[in-house]
């Protein structure tokens, strides 16, 4: 028996009017926020770990409870997943043991990524599973593609798949990115027939909500974020 999840209600009918002026800033303004020190701590940790791995790396932003992140370490074993949130509460929770190949880190991504993109960092796949929607008109500023971080994550480069219950959340996604001058992807609705990687995925899928997608094949280029 598993919790009936409602879909998300927002006062935007469709992609916010706002968007490429946001856009237009991130690319412009960076992010610059001093970065704090549990995530620098947080993210050496990360890297020490990395580094002893000597294999190509799949990021999973915002994994929650991480078991998106165990399933993709199982499914790519010549892999190394990190899997990020900000959660300790989250990533506390049991779920069994962690495959040799997978860490799980408690940072926040708006400081993870800079670093990881600082670091050089290539991840070949990059995970965005049903991030927060921020549904309301007033947060798009909290979205991934609202955010000033924005032109970092996608600089990081590799496979990058973004999954959501929120259409508008993911059409927005692609907007951003055709605005910061790189293909747009298509946006697909999609099923998980059963097979879920990540606990919300099968909240939403199981309360009947319709899943959209994109995926995007991104160059690295840390020269979408401007220097200071
Ligand atoms: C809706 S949950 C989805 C969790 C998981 N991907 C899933 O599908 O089950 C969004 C997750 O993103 C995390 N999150 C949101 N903003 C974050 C940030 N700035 N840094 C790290 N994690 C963040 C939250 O803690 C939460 O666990």
């Amino acid at each position: 028996m598993h919790a009936i999840s409602r879909s998300v209600t927002s006062n935007q009918r469709g992609p916010h009017d706002a968007l490429p002026r946001r856009v237009a800033r991130a690319l412009s303004h960076p992010w610059r926020k001093p970065i704090a020190d549990h995530t620098r701590d947080a993210f050496a940790r990360a890297r020490d770990w990395f580094a002893a791995q000597d294999r190509p790396l799949i990021l999973d932003a915002g994994c929650g409870v991480g078991l998106s992140s165990r399933e993709l370490a199982r499914r790519h074993p010549g892999h190394a997943v990190i899997g990020i949130d900000r959660s300790a509460d989250r990533l506390a929770r049991d779920h069994g043991e962690l495959p040799d190949n997978a860490l799980l880190v408690r940072a926040d991504l708006v400081d993870f990524w800079r670093l990881a993109l600082a670091e050089g960092w290539r991840p070949s796949h990059h995970y965005l599973l049903y991030p927060n929607p921020y549904p309301k008109a007033s947060q798009l500023k909290l979205r991934w593609h609202g955010h000033s971080v924005f032109p970092t994550l996608l600089a990081l480069g590799g496979r990058l798949e973004l999954r959501s219950n929120w259409r508008v959340y993911v059409e927005e996604f692609a907007l951003a990115t055709a605005e910061a001058g790189l293909a747009a992807p298509a946006v697909g609705a999609f099923a998980p027939a059963g097979s879920y990687l990540t606990p919300f995925e099968r909240k939403y899928a199981e309360s009947g909500q319709p899943l959209w997608r994109l995926c995007l094949d991104l160059p690295h280029d840390p020269g979408l974020v401007p220097g200071p």
